[in-house]
């Protein structure tokens, strides 16, 4: 079968080529009702939704998406939380994607994030701060890959 005319589908190497980054809308927020306002504010951010998905990890499946912190006090309790409801995973596309994003949702802890920021206006403590971004290019083609397949991305 040829590919549709709008959709380009391409290898994840090849689509996470830097200008990407995997974000989560985390359970609590979904369970709030806060899909909608976020990604509106991901949108008016200037960030392409180029995948997104309403899925639920498991928990062994959290601690495979968090390993990176499986040394940390916080890890279990994390992947407990993380695995307890529907998230929305969706890979997002703009110069220098990751750090942009990062800079947008505000600082880890919703306390500390800009009032304005999706932690800020979202989330509510450490762990429950609304939405996940990769920290790196590399962090960011792995996580897309853990959530997406190849014909799952669109591509201008
Ligand atoms: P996230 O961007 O999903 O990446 C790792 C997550 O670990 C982070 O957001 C927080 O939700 C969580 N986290 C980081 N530091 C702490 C901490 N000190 N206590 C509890 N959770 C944390």
């Amino acid at each position: 079968m040829k590919n549709s005319s709008f959709a380009k589908v391409n290898t994840i190497n090849q689509v996470m080529n830097g200008n990407r980054t995997l974000t989560l809308i985390k359970p609590k927020a979904v369970k709030e009702g806060n899909i909608g306002p976020i990604l509106n504010k991901i949108q008016e951010g200037g960030f392409r939704i180029i995948a997104m998905k309403l899925t639920r990890l498991s928990f062994i499946e959290a601690q495979k998406f968090y390993a990176v912190h499986k040394e940390r006090p916080f890890y279990e309790n994390l992947c407990r939380f993380m695995s307890e409801g529907p998230i929305v995973a969706a890979i997002l596309e703009k110069d220098n994607a990751v750090e942009a994003y990062r800079d947008f949702i505000g600082s880890t802890n919703p306390e500390e994030a800009d009032e304005e920021s999706i932690r800020g206006l979202y989330g509510t403590d450490l762990q429950q701060n609304a939405v996940h971004g990769s920290d790196s290019d590399d962090n960011a083609r792995i996580e897309a890959g853990f959530f997406f397949a190849e014909r799952e991305i669109f591509t201008a």
